[in-house]
């Protein structure tokens, strides 16, 4: 077994390299060419800045909901617009409801990310949806060194996830303190399923929940607590949920309660720096890579009650590369990859193809607008 966890140290770099790419078909590619630069000018209007005072949407009840995007360095990875093109395209598709994007990221970018909103409204002529944009460079800035302390401990290689962005989760209930509960979605995805009935889910949370996760399915974490394992008592670390274990969570989907956040004296206590901190030596849980949800995924291990487990079929994760490098246990890796469930989000995670479904949404030419 640990042979398995030896090679894939290697995979974990390759993972990273990987992950928020989606692959470069033809219509990605007429995207990139469309997404490098904003259509319109920078607007100031557009951002929302300062969120203190801001409006209260309609976000307690089912018939509005909030979905937030991280999107930044379009300018370092042309492959984001035509992603998040594919996403919203399939959310707004589906979608019984009124849905308020809110995109978090430097301004270059969420200014991008507006003109592709506006393309995916109108590719799917739909109607009722607003944007918002929030530019990370001043709402972070009270955060930041929070942030790169994070960043410092959670960071063992000097992949993509090294940056302070990837660990913005663990803080958004303070950058958007208008809203009560936001869906938040990585640009890599295909929503096959009404967002309304995703939303419907917070229903189920109990009382100490915080936020909504689904398994990792692959076996990262099998490989990321192999240390604690050897060397405490504790055999469920890391290990299969389906053999009783805690096999570590993903945050491509995530249902932020963000009212939650901000109450929980439990959430607050294991987000601190020096809980994190203790945390992390108990589990031995220092060969980490991906960001929040090495965080959260660690957190779980003790503190399970503070997260909803949101079914499988709400981020279909399809990366086979812990499969595909042909040196994990096929059956082993089978027990983490397994989803029986019918598909809702599909989640092109490392670079993997989506269902061929994903690829037919209309788009316009790539140089007019
Ligand atoms: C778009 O929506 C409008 C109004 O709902 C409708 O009249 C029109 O036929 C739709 N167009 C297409 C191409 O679906
Ligand atoms: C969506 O918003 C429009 C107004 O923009 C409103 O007329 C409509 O009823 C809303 N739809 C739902 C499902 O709330
Ligand atoms: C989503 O929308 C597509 C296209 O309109 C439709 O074929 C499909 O049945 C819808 N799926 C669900 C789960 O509503
Ligand atoms: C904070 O969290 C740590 C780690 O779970 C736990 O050992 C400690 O008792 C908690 N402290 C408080 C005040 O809840």
């Amino acid at each position: 077994m640990r042979a398995y966890c030896l090679a894939t140290i290697f995979i974990n770099l390759l993972l990273v390299s990987w992950l928020p790419q989606p692959r470069a078909d033809e219509t990605s590619r007429r995207h990139a060419l469309r997404y490098l630069t904003p259509a319109a000018s920078a607007d100031r209007d557009a951002f929302v800045g300062d969120t203190s005072a801001s409006r209260r949407s309609g976000d307690a009840d089912v018939r509005h909901v909030n979905v937030l995007f991280t999107f930044t360095n379009v300018q370092q990875n042309a492959m984001l617009g035509p992603g998040l093109m594919r996403t919203l395209t399939s959310m707004l598709r589906n979608a019984s409801v009124n849905i308020s994007c809110h995109f978090l990221g430097d301004a270059y970018s969420v200014i991008v990310a507006r003109d592709v909103f506006h393309d995916a409204v109108k590719a799917t002529n739909s109607t009722g949806h607003e944007v918002r944009l929030y530019r990370t460079e001043t709402l972070l800035e009270p955060y930041a060194d929070y942030l790169g302390k994070v960043r410092s401990m959670f960071s063992a290689s000097r992949g993509k996830f090294n940056r302070d962005f990837f660990f913005i989760t663990l803080v958004v209930h303070r950058l958007l303190p208008h809203l009560r509960r936001v869906i938040k979605l990585d640009s890599d995805l295909y929503v096959a399923a009404d967002v309304a009935r995703l939303q419907a889910l917070f229903a189920d949370f109990e009382p100490e929940a915080v936020m909504g996760l689904s398994v990792e399915q692959q076996p990262v974490y099998y490989c990321a607590f192999r240390n604690y394992r050897a060397h405490a008592q504790d055999e469920r670390a890391g290990v299969p949920a389906s053999i009783g274990g805690h096999q570590g969570y993903n945050t491509g989907v995530i249902l932020l309660d963000l009212e939650r956040m901000r109450t929980s004296a439990t959430y607050a206590n294991a987000t601190q720096l020096a809980t994190l901190a203790a945390t992390q030596r108990r589990f031995l849980f220092f060969d980490n890579h991906l960001g929040d949800q090495d965080i959260y995924s660690m957190i779980g291990m003790e503190t399970q009650q503070l997260f909803y487990p949101l079914p499988c079929q709400w981020n279909r994760q399809l990366c086979t590369r812990y499969r595909t490098a042909k040196k994990f246990n096929r059956n082993l890796f089978m027990e983490y990859y397994a989803c029986a469930e019918p598909v809702m989000i599909y989640h092109g995670n490392c670079g993997a193809r989506l269902p061929r479904k994903a690829y037919t949404y209309h788009m316009p030419h790539p140089l007019t607008s």
